[in-house]
């Protein structure tokens, strides 16, 4: 992965950019699109993604995953989160949690976000694009919840040697996928999911109600207890906080 490398001094969105370039004939699987500067990020549910010029990651990698069936699309998610996970395990981070479906937590605070969009035709994927945004360097930030690993760790990085390090994690979990090693990837996930088995305050269509999130289904949606029956849940549907 990143062989290939498409780097802009600023963009919008290199998601964005790097589905544009999918539409025209398609750059290779594993190109790295990637800018110091990204002024308009995109992330889940509509959100924005925000980070200071120059000292975090904000790059997208796509992907051309041939043998992966439509109904693991998940695995994407997957994959992506347990590489940010492994990576920064290395880096001395205990207590790295995700949250549903693919939020990186350092303890309570929240230090990548990933956006997967993929483009289907006929019943393959043509192409993913796995959006990435680690805050690295960045010691301030305009919300609580956010962290970077140097307030982490105290030390300042070096981003093209992290960038070296962080693909090998994302290409070793992506073999995995690619290799169909399924329930090894939902298992690691599992470990790692952020309130699983623990009881926690939900928001359902505006209204709280207590659950217990018991896992997750095949097609990627939270399995949550509540009053005694299980409910399924996709990504708009559900709000819960990381305490
Ligand atoms: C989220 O937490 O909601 C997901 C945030 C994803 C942000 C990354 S930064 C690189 C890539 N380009 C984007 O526009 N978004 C993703």
């Amino acid at each position: 992965l990143g062989k290939n490398l498409v780097f802009v001094p600023e963009c919008h969105s290199t998601n964005t950019l790097a589905l544009q370039l999918c539409q025209n004939s398609g750059p290779a699987e594993g190109t790295l699109v990637i800018t110091p500067n990204q002024t308009a990020g995109r992330g889940q549910r509509g959100n924005g993604w925000e980070a200071e010029p120059g000292k975090n990651f904000t790059f997208s990698l796509i992907l051309k995953p041939a043998t992966l069936a439509l109904k693991d699309q998940f695995y994407l998610n997957i994959f992506t989160s347990l590489a940010l996970r492994d990576y920064l395990a290395a880096k001395g981070c205990t207590a790295v949690r995700v949250k549903w479906p693919n939020d990186i937590y350092v303890g309570s605070k929240k230090i990548c976000g990933i956006l997967v969009e993929s483009q289907i035709s006929g019943n393959k994927f043509s192409h993913v694009v796995v959006g990435i945004g680690l805050n690295v360097n960045q010691q301030k930030f305009g919300t609580e919840t956010a962290t970077s690993l140097s307030i982490l760790t105290g030390m300042q990085f070096d981003l093209q040697a992290e960038l070296e390090s962080l693909l090998k994690f994302l290409e070793a979990r992506y073999l995995q996928l690619r290799e169909g090693k399924m329930a090894l990837l939902m298992e690691d996930y599992l470990k790692v999911l952020y309130g699983l088995n623990t009881p926690l305050s939900f928001e359902v269509e505006g209204v709280l109600a207590e659950g217990m999130i018991v896992g997750v289904d095949e097609s990627g949606r939270l399995r949550v207890l509540m009053e005694g029956r299980e409910r399924v849940f996709g990504v708009k549907e559900v709000g819960y906080g990381v305490v």
